[in-house]
This record gives C-alpha cells, sequence and structure tokens, in this order.
C-alpha cells in the first residue's frame, strides 16, 4: 500500500478535523502518500483531490466542521451516477480510503470497497450517535455538551416564568441525543422515537409536578419523535399554563470538539490506517467498551442500542 485518500461526508460534527489530522499524520509516519477529497462523495464527481502531508494538518485539531468540507450526496447511492466516477477514482492510484461519516456515508464506502476494488475504513462521525459497532461517534459528546448548555440558560429563564418549555434537539431518527441531553439537565419528560409516549399522560404528570411545588417543566423531545411546536400546540389544548418552543438545530453541530472527542477522533484515526495496512477492508473502527474493534461497514440489521433503554428507565426515575 502506496497512497491512501481521506474524505468527510454527509453532516459534518466536531471531531472532523482532529480525526483527519490523526489519518493524514498515522499515514504519513507509515511512509504512505496521503490525497485529500474535498467535499465527500460529491468531490468525486469533480475531482477533488488533492496532496496533503503533516504539516497540511496543523492547527486543525481544535477547530469544529471539517476543513475537508462536506456534501450531501444521496446520488452516490445509485449504481449509474457511481459508475462514471470510477475511472478518474481508480486513476489517483488510490490503494485504500478512509471515509469519515455516518452510516449513509458508510454505504457510498462500503460500494467504493467492493464495486471498485478499493479497500476502505469508516470512522463513525455523527452527533446522532446511532451507528452501531461504537458506544460514541465522533461530535455526539460535543453536541450533548452543547445541548445541555442550552437547555441550562433556558431553564433559568422557565423557573423565573414558571414556563414550560419544550425543546427540541437534533439525532434524525434517534433518541440518543435527547436522552442524554434530558438526563443531563434533569428535564421532567424527554420524547424519543424509540419510545411511545402520550400527550395526555404527559400533561398529567407536569401539573401533578406544578402541584408538588416545581417551578417548571422542561420536555426534551427529539426531532424524530415530534417538533417541539406540534407538542406545544398539543399541550396548549390541555393545559392552561404558559408554554414556549425552543428549537436548538444546527448550533448543536459547530463549536469546538470537546476533549473527549478529540481524543476519539486520534484514536480512531489512527485505528483506520492500521487496518488498512493490516489488510482489513469493508470494516469501521469503532469503540466498545472503552477499546477499539472493526466491524463491518454495512451492519445487516441496525439494532437500537440496549443503553437506550437504560437511559430511559432513568430519566423516568430521576425526572
Ligand atoms: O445526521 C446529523 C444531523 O445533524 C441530524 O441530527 C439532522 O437531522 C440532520 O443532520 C440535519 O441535516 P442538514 O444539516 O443536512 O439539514
Amino acid at each position: 500500500m502506496k497512497r491512501i485518500a481521506v474524505m468527510t461526508s454527509g453532516g459534518d460534527s466536531a471531531g472532523m478535523n482532529a480525526a483527519v489530522r490523526a489519518v493524514v499524520r498515522g499515514a504519513c509516519a507509515q511512509g504512505l502518500e496521503v490525497l485529500g477529497i474535498r467535499e465527500g462523495f460529491m468531490g468525486l464527481v469533480h475531482e477533488h483531490f488533492f496532496p496533503m502531508d503533516a504539516n497540511s494538518v496543523g492547527g486543525i485539531l481544535h477547530r469544529g466542521g471539517t476543513e475537508l468540507r462536506t456534501f450531501r450526496y444521496p446520488d452516490f447511492a445509485k449504481p449509474e451516477c457511481r459508475q462514471p466516477l470510477r475511472e478518474a477514482f481508480l486513476a489517483q492510484g488510490i490503494d485504500g480510503l478512509v471515509v469519515i461519516g455516518g452510516d449513509g456515508s458508510f454505504r457510498g464506502a462500503h460500494c467504493i470497497d467492493t464495486e471498485w476494488n478499493v479497500p476502505t475504513v469508516g470512522i463513525p462521525a455523527t452527533i446522532d450517535n446511532d451507528i452501531e459497532g461504537t458506544d460514541f461517534s465522533i461530535g455526539f459528546d460535543t453536541a450533548l455538551n452543547i445541548a445541555v448548555d442550552c437547555v441550562d440558560k433556558i431553564r433559568d429563564t422557565a423557573t423565573s416564568h414558571g414556563r414550560i418549555f419544550c425543546i427540541e434537539v437534533m439525532g434524525r431518527a434517534s433518541g440518543m441525543l435527547a436522552i442524554t441531553t434530558g438526563l443531563c439537565c434533569g428535564a421532567e419528560e424527554v420524547l424519543i422515537p424509540e419510545h411511545p409516549f402520550d400527550i395526555n399522560e404527559i400533561c398529567t404528570r407536569i401539573d401533578a409536578g406544578y402541584d408538588r411545588g416545581k417551578k417548571h417543566a422542561i420536555l426534551i423531545i427529539a426531532e424524530g419523535a415530534a417538533s417541539a411546536s406540534e407538542i406545544a400546540t398539543g399541550m396548549r389544548l390541555i393545559l392552561d399554563r404558559e408554554i414556549r418552543v425552543a428549537v436548538l438545530g444546527h448550533i448543536q453541530r459547530g463549536g469546538e470538539p470537546t476533549a473527549f472527542d478529540r481524543i476519539l477522533a486520534s484514536r480512531l484515526g489512527i485505528a483506520a490506517v492500521q487496518q488498512l495496512l493490516g489488510g482489513k477492508r469493508d470494516v469501521m473502527v469503532g469503540l466498545i467498551g472503552g477499546e477499539i474493534f472493526a466491524t463491518p461497514l454495512v451492519k445487516e440489521s441496525p439494532s437500537v442500542r440496549v443503553i437506550l433503554g437504560e437511559y430511559v428507565k432513568l430519566q423516568q426515575i430521576l425526572h
């Protein structure tokens, strides 16, 4: 193996830069050449390849977003869209590819490995933390800390006015970011797509909380469960209380990565290069119980995380 390429793909997450840095420096330390690919799979369409060395990743470890830039390019899933890109890609003499992104990006990476015969390794990076084969994806911890900071601030004003706040957090179809935010902020209710909820029961519990002397009610709502404004509208029909809505949105994706995400990204970046050098392919590196493991890049049947059930039980006791 002489030359590898690296790209970031899908929604950005804090720590992607730290992962690129680790891949590039890890590869250079082993005498490999590295090509960067700008704008993920869209970069393949426009042949956005450029040489990288240890110096080209200086000063990016602490930066949010991705210096390689990224793109959502669902068309890569269509064989007729990716086939014309094959020759230009192979002409770069790339012997291995590292794709940093979420499960959509891994499906594209899997095609490059299996159809184009280029050994490919994935590094999980998404604020959603919904990727099987790793306890944490890069960027989740940063997004969680941002959400916690925002909710703590909202709580001050909620308490001052005695209001109910419906706060929507990201996470796509996963409730991981919502349930962990709820646990960290002592939310009264957390609505996630993995568990059914009943708006009447929620309102009864909130009323009972006020009767017991609570000064506010914070509801954390995963975007995959419902929209915060929908929930607020439903609650206004049942409760005669002041209700406000806050949608945290993309603020959760920006900012400097936490120390945890920097270390995770550094470990996974180095591990990805080691996998390629060890002849492994079509795998993803992830952190399981504190140790790094390689698992298939595309899983047969995605499973709901066991830890999620534990978090829900905790929330039900601690709210
Ligand atoms: O997958 C990461 C994520 O931030 C989700 O939580 C969210 O639903 C989605 O991306 C937003 O995507 P976009 O930035 O393309 O609007």
